[in-house]
């Protein structure tokens, strides 16, 4: 595997997923990961992300200073490039700026990084510290018209500098770049094949469970649908899928998610009614985190009482939950610094369960997940979902929930994706959905006045909910979804359409 130290870069991520892309495994870790610790994953290269500080900075980032000594290939991008010339015995200039944009690079030599590539590239540049003076032992590769070191590399160390950044799309070829180092300088295998990636993970669960008995957790999304696959493809029947009714559910999903499940051979399905507790300890409440943690609290109640009852007669050792890599990320379980942002459903669950914790796919983002879930045939429809948060309409309802609330956001949810879905829009789109503010707001309507509530329509383009930009539905589809959605839904006299993008808004609302 290419170990990626963070900077606090948001590219980090960026990188993993292209050099994931290349077919090889790739895992993000703190900067300050001792070299020890890296070690001990047995990576064949190592790269170091860009980040926002100046290594000129007091008390900027610095990784332990032995991963020099370690003996595998690096490579510094931007931030990690003035690192490397700086803990290496070179020297860093403060620049003007810290601004990023296209360049020119003229490159001084081809092998190994920049085989394939031409003598002029255009890559996306940053244009902060420079490196004015080269450590001992390194040649420069390349340079613009402004910055004489803007790569350089120390053959024989097998360690190499860029100011560029080759993870992003602006840098024309930007992936040939990582393909030669991953492949070229680290000689790294191809082990992130994702039928491959698919077959491991279900020998790995086979593994790690033995002969013990799994509950697992469907809460209608993606992530948990294809880790109940991947598990019951791996131990059968000794998964039980418990399928709780919150009553935070979209319209008629408990029916469709239930209906694949018994189609799909899941013998072990119990299918829980627990509308009334939940809403009823949700009364009074509209603090987003004190919701989500009343959901998360209860989730483990209802699952606890239900094994009391009904799988009493199994020894369930293991809690399956679909944990994807970001949510790990930003929940900060990773990454020193990282603020907390949300805490996650997922992992807000207590930890003394008396249940280990199973999480077959924590170490994959989404469309990784979308991927594997093709590989185990899962429904096109199910598969291309949109992801559907644990808390589920809990969150989308911003402030007090109430039953009255819940069926006007279920239904203008409902009209809203089925809208999405006639005009062929629904799958260009990442996430969509609706949320109710909870305020009254003036209409009229035939000859009277209304005084309703307001509907927002989300839809976001990401690759992995990490950032999202807002989703440009077309005019004339965006009003029939607003005349429908008034027409239809009762309760509603106001449609808004939000253009936020993440950062600095978040996808869901609370
Ligand atoms: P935010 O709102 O954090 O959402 O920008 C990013 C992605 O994560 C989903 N999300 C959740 N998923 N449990 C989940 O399983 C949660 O508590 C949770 N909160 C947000 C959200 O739907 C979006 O896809």
């Amino acid at each position: 595997m290419i170990v990626v130290l963070n900077f606090g870069s948001q590219f980090a991520h960026l990188i993993a997923r292209r050099v994931r892309d290349l077919g090889v495994k790739a895992e993000i870790l703190p900067f300050d990961t001792p070299a020890s610790v890296i070690a001990s994953h047995n990576p064949v290269g190592l790269i170091l992300s860009g980040g926002p500080a100046s290594v000129l900075e007091k008390g900027s980032p610095h990784p332990d200073k032995r991963i020099f000594e370690l003996g595998v290939p690096i490579l510094g991008i931007c931030y990690g490039h003035q690192l490397m010339g700086q803990m290496l015995g070179g020297r860093v200039i403060p620049g003007k700026t810290r601004e990023f944009g296209k360049e020119h690079l003229a490159l001084k030599g081809s092998r190994p990084l920049f085989s394939g590539l031409k003598r002029s590239e255009v890559v996306w540049f940053s244009h902060g510290d420079q490196v004015s003076k080269l450590p001992k032992g390194f040649i420069k590769i390349a340079s613009t018209a402004d910055c004489p070191y803007a790569a350089f590399a120390d053959p024989k160390r097998r360690l190499f500098g860029i100011q560029f950044h080759p993870e992003v799309t602006h840098t024309v070829h930007g992936t040939r770049v990582l393909q030669n180092f991953v492949f070229g300088v680290c000689g790294a295998k191809k082990n992130w094949e994702i039928k491959a990636v698919a077959r491991h993970l279900i020998e790995d669960i086979r593994l790690e469970v033995g002969n013990s008995h799994v509950l697992v957790g469907i809460s209608g999304g993606v992530d948990s649908l294809v880790a109940a696959t991947l598990i019951h493809k791996a131990i059968g029947n000794r998964l039980h899928a418990v399928f709780v009714d919150h009553g935070l559910l979209r319209k008629g999903e408990m029916e469709q998610v239930s209906t694949y499940l018994r189609k799909h051979g899941f013998k072990k399905l119990h299918l829980i009614d627990a509308r009334k507790t939940f809403l009823g300890r949700l009364t009074g409440v509209s603090d987003p985190e004190q919701k989500r943690k009343i959901i998360g609290h209860t989730f483990i109640e209802v699952f606890e009482n239900a094994i009391k009852k009904e799988l009493k007669k199994y020894e369930i050792t293991y809690l399956a939950q679909g944990t994807i890599y970001p949510d790990r990320i930003e929940s900060a379980a990773t990454g020193k610094g990282a603020a907390k942002i949300k805490s996650h459903h997922n992992l807000t669950l207590p930890e003394k369960l008396g249940f280990k914790i199973l999480e077959p796919i924590k170490d994959l983002y989404k469309d990784e997940v979308r991927r594997v879930g093709a590989v185990l045939n899962l429904p096109h429809e199910l598969l291309w979902r949109h992801p559907f948060p644990g808390p589920g309409l809990a969150i989308r309802i911003v402030g007090e929930i109430t039953p009255e609330r819940l069926s006007i956001l279920r239904d203008a949810d409902a009209v809203y994706i089925e809208e999405l879905r006639k005009a062929g829009e629904y799958e260009k789109i990442w996430q969509a959905f609706a949320a109710l503010l909870p305020v009254k707001v003036v209409g009229v309507m035939g000859d009277a006045r209304t005084y309703e509530y307001v509907i927002a329509l989300r839809a976001v383009d990401s690759v992995d909910g990490m950032s999202a930009d807002w989703h440009k539905i077309p005019p004339a589809l965006l009003e029939r979804i607003s005349s429908h959605i008034v027409g239809r839904v009762r309760g509603v006299n106001r449609v808004l359409y939000d253009i936020t993008q993440k950062p600095p808004a978040t996808i869901e609302y609370e």
